[in-house]
Parts: structure tokens; sequence; C-alpha cells
């Protein structure tokens, strides 16, 4: 473990691999699950999807549950220090509530297929059986409810993140998509 990487050790200036990788790899799995949830209904073609939709989105709670430990064991790199408190505030706030998105999407889908009366088939690409959860039909229809909300309500965050992002490279010009985005380095 480098030293810089040490939750005790001097603070970093860049997010580290393994967190660089942890956060594009589900970014894009999220990304790519939220349109599929979205656009299955009017768009037919979509629907063979859903298999993956299932699959990839139990990987993003296996994967979040890595990246959380990993996080808790090395410090992320602090906001610019011109950065005011409310902002820094926020961040954080925002950050927090992505990671219990992260959990409450798979979990709650997995609900509503765990405990919907006709169950449809829940496996990893065809390659082994996810198990199903021991929940009632009620936990199953409250499951639903919950996935369709929380669904919207990520996208809506993840729209904000995108823009924070961005802001900051564009009108603040500081580093802070750069050491998550590393292509976008300045020269
Ligand atoms: C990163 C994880 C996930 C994200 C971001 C996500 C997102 C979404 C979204 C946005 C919808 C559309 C909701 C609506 O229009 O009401 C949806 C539908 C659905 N999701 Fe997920 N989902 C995830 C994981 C899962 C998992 C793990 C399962 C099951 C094991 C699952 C099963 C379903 C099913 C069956 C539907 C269709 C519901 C319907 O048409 O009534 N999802 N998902
Ligand atoms: C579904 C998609 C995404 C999710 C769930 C997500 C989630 C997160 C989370 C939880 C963090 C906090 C990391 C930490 O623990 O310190 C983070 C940081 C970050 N994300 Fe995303 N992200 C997504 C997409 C994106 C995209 C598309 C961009 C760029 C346009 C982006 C740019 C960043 C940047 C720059 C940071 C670092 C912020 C800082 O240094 O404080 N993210 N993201």
């Amino acid at each position: 473990m480098a030293a810089q990487d040490r939750p005790n050790g001097p603070v970093p200036d860049r997010y580290s691999r393994v967190a660089i990788w942890f956060h594009w790899t589900i970014a894009l799995l999220v990304i790519f699950n939220i349109a599929v949830g979205l656009l299955h209904d009017p768009v037919p073609a979509l629907r063979s999807l859903m298999g993956a939709h299932k699959a990839l989105g139990i990987t993003v709670l296996v994967l979040t549950a890595g990246r959380i430990a990993w996080r808790l064991a090395h410090r992320p790199p602090p906001l610019p220090i011109h950065t005011p408190m409310w902002e820094k505030a926020l961040a954080h706030a925002a950050h927090a509530v992505l990671y219990v998105f992260m959990i409450a999407l798979p979990l709650t889908g997995w609900l509503m297929v765990s405990g919907s009366a006709k169950r449809s088939p829940l496996n990893w690409f065809g390659l082994f059986d996810i198990p199903y959860l021991p929940v009632s039909v009620a936990t199953g229809r409250l499951g639903h409810d919950a996935h369709g909300v929380l669904g919207w309500m990520m996208l809506a965050l993840v729209v904000l993140h995108i823009g924070a992002a961005l802001r900051h490279h564009v009108l603040l010009r500081d580093p802070v998509l750069e050491r998550m985005a590393p292509v976008f380095r300045r020269r």
C-alpha cells in the first residue's frame, strides 16, 4: 500500500487507481441500468436486456460493498482549499446519498423480483443462479414501488453530480474532475 493511501498517512492529492476503477465501472453500470430500466417499457427492443439489468444490478451491489470497504481504508483527496464550507458539506452529502442509492436500488430490485407472485428468472448471465430473497408478495410490491421512485431520484442526483463535475472543470478550472478522470488532465 502506498504511503499516501493509508488512512492516517499524508493527505493525497488524487484518487487512487482502485478508487478510480470502482468509480467508473460502477458509473457505467448504473447509467446503463437507469437507461434500460426507464426505457424498456416504451422501447420493446430493450426488453431482452432486462436479464442483464438484473445481473448487472446485483454486480453493482457487490462492487459497492468492495468500494465502501476501500473508501473506509483510503482517504480521498480534499476539495480545493478555496471551496466554501457549505459547498464541501453539499458535496459530501451528495456523495453519501449516491452510496445509499448504489445499495438501495439493487436491493429493492432484488426484493421486487424475489417477492413477485410470478417470479422471473434470476441468474448471472446464465452462468449461475442468484438466490431469491425470502420475502412476502407485499414486501415485493414495496420493493417495486421503491425501485421506481429511487430510480428517478438517482437519475436526478447523477445529473446534478455530472453538472457539478463539469462546473469544476470548465468554470472553476480546478483539478476536481482530473483527479477522478485523469484523461482530462491539463498539460
Ligand atoms: C444499479 C442498480 C439498478 C438500477 C440503477 C436500476 C434502475 C431501474 C430503473 C430506473 C427502473 C425503471 C423504474 C420505473 O420505471 O418505474 C428499473 C426497473 C426494473 N428493475 Fe432495476 N435497477 C437496478 C437494479 C435492479 C436489480 C438488482 C433488479 C433485480 C434483481 C432489478 C429489476 C428491475 C425490474 C424487474 C424492473 C422493471 C419493473 C417494471 O417494469 O415494473 N433492477 N430499474
Ligand atoms: C451513475 C453514475 C455515477 C455515480 C453513482 C457516481 C458516484 C460518485 C461518488 C459516490 C463519488 C464520491 C467518491 C468518494 O467517496 O470520495 C464520486 C466522485 C466523483 N465523481 Fe462520480 N459518479 C457517477 C458518475 C460521474 C460522472 C459521469 C462524472 C463526470 C462527468 C463524475 C465525476 C466525479 C468526480 C470528479 C468525483 C470526485 C469529486 C471530489 O473530488 O470530491 N461522476 N462519484
